[in-house]
């Protein structure tokens, strides 16, 4: 990693991250307190089956030093584990730093090791020892490449059983799971099994996904949200102002957010562009594709009026999961992936696939099916990730917005309602965000939530998911502490499978973020009102360096 000669990467290095006072303060001597625990409340009877242990939990807050300090006493030497799991996130590499540097101030004896490639790394016993000096040259920058991830998957009993001769062959007494909605669900499923078990290795996760998806009253952001959204922001932002110097181009941007859009709509109250889809608004007015279109072609055409045959539109990556017509499709080709994927297989052409498809789906499914271009009928019928999960990132959601609205505007060319051109260009902004340098936020954020998931550990707890709160707040106020994975939990369908699942978070369309942006998008359909952000700030002005994402801001949670 070192990369000396890059100016900004060697002062990242020195950058020191600002710290809430209870972790700032003497954290050799904090305890913790515990909100009443209201065994199972909430809690479906379902979850209540698989969760036995973890249902018992309640959340604790660290706290100065006459709390309860849990069974820390009797162990001074700790051996902890980490792993990072899914899509990289800004922020991974500090989680790490703050795990190592709170460790070592207990005791140098103490060791970190890092599971290489995620999961996978756990259950084979791949891992390294992580020194100082590894974690020196990886403070404050992006990705996740020094201990890499992965998306294996770590959810049946014979898989617990082998972490569980690992992490006692290798005497840990905790694994850090960095990760979003499989990761930890995972990593909750590893803690009840341990303490079923009777393994006394503590399982502690760290909420990760630039989607923002985990938000939840117990966790205000995950880490990664903020500078990711402020990459795509300065790139949408310069788009924009390219849109209005050539007047010539619709631009057409997929933003990555494999199912909520909460990613969509803070770039866009950052911006202001002339359309952005929301998936969950889409959802909840039923809007079929055909009106998502004439949509965009009204806004197409009352600009044309004023003159402007040019615009931005914002689109979310998990947009045609919402889509009434489209979800029925993907829900019925799931179907056939789980249940007949041998027969499609069998079929070699990706044409001969496409067919045999076409000719089980219901009427109607085969009816959207065929009205869409054959690259993305071909992405459509993909292969899911080791999870279960559409690909969305591979599927060009703008390229069949586009494609829809040509044909109609030629209709509308022929019975002579619109006569100007219409050129696109298509964008995706996805993996540009996932691994830049984290701003000081993320920087700051992770740092403590690494520092928390150490506490916790040694307060003889398992099965939480660290967390920081007061995030609109200066950093000094932060709260740190922990959250019963089983209150995150929630039961889903999987291949017509119950299996358990984090909660995800949507845009709510009662939220003020969303309320905001309803209020002003008629104005941004017609002016050319672009906001262009540029790009992320490490130094300088605080009100600058230390934006908050304004999703965060707005938002009571
Ligand atoms: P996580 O949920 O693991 O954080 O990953 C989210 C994400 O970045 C999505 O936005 C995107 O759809 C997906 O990862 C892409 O996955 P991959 O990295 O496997 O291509």
């Amino acid at each position: 990693m070192p990369d000396s000669e890059n100016i900004l990467y060697r002062e990242r290095l020195k950058y020191k991250p600002r710290l809430p006072d209870v972790l700032n303060k003497n954290i050799l001597s904090v305890g913790f307190k515990t909100k009443p625990a209201v065994v199972g409340a909430g809690i479906s009877p379902s979850l209540q089956k698989l969760f036995p242990n973890l249902i018992q939990f309640s959340t604790v807050e660290i706290a100065a030093s006459n709390s309860n300090k849990g069974d820390s006493s009797s162990n001074s030497n700790f051996r902890i584990g980490v792993v990072l799991g899914g899509g990289q996130a800004p922020g991974g590499h500090n989680v790490i730093a703050g795990l190592y540097d709170a460790i070592k101030k207990f005791d140098d004896q103490n060791s970190l090791v890092g599971f290489l490639g995620g999961s996978e790394g756990l259950l084979k016993g791949q891992f390294i020892e992580i020194t100082g000096e590894m974690v020196d040259s990886y403070r404050n920058t992006g990705g996740f490449d020094l201990i890499g991830s992965g998306r294996g998957r770590l959810d049946d009993s014979s898989q617990f059983a082998i972490c569980g001769k690992m992490v006692e062959k290798l005497k840990l007494d905790g694994v850090v799971f960095v990760g979003g909605h499989d990761t930890n669900t995972n990593a909750a499923m590893l803690a009840e099994y341990f303490l079923s078990a009777g393994i006394g290795c503590k399982v502690i996760g760290v909420p990760k996904t630039i989607d923002g998806d985990l938000r939840s009253t117990a966790i205000e952001i995950p880490f990664g949200f903020d500078t990711a959204t402020k990459v795509y922001t300065e790139l949408v932002g310069n788009i924009m102002k390219d849109a209005i110097s050539a007047k010539k181009y619709w631009h057409f941007i997929k933003l990555m957010g494999r199912t909520a859009s909460h990613i969509a709509l803070e770039v866009a109250l950052r911006t202001k562009p002339n359309v952005v889809l929301i998936s969950e608004e889409i959802q909840a007015k039923g809007m079929t594709l055909s009106q998502i279109t004439n949509y965009i072609i009204k806004i197409i055409l009352d600009r044309v009026e004023k003159g402007y045959s040019f615009g931005v539109v914002l689109i979310p990556e998990g947009l045609i999961g919402f889509v009434p017509e489209v979800k029925m499709l993907i829900s019925e080709i799931n179907n056939i992936l789980d249940k007949r994927d041998k027969e499609l297989q069998s079929r070699i052409s990706l044409t001969d696939k496409t067919i045999f498809i076409q000719n089980i789906l219901s009427t109607q499914s085969s009816m959207v099916f065929k009205s869409i271009p054959f690259e993305i009928q071909k992405q459509l019928i993909m292969e899911r990730d080791p999870h279960g999960n559409v690909q969305v990132s591979l599927i060009d959601t703008e390229r069949l917005l586009i494609y829809l609205l040509t044909m109609r505007m030629k209709e509308l060319r022929m019975s002579g309602e619109f006569k100007e051109e219409f050129l696109t260009q298509r964008h995706f902004f996805g993996y540009e965000g996932r691994c830049g340098y984290p701003t000081n936020f993320d920087a700051d954020y992770t740092y403590s939530l690494g520092m928390t998931a150490f506490l916790l550990i040694r307060f003889g707890l398992t099965g939480y998911m660290a967390h920081v709160s007061g995030l609109k707040g200066d950093v000094k106020d932060w709260r740190c502490g922990g959250v019963p994975f089983s209150y995150l939990l929630e039961i889903t369908q999987r291949y017509n499978e119950e299996v358990p699942s984090l909660k995800k978070s949507f845009v709510s369309l009662e939220s003020k973020s969303f309320k905001t942006l309803a209020k002003l998008r008629e104005s941004w359909a017609l002016e050319n009102d672009y906001s262009y952000p540029g790009p992320i700030q490490y130094f300088g002005v605080s009100e600058l360096v230390n934006q908050r994402p304004k999703t965060l801001e707005l938002d009571d949670l």
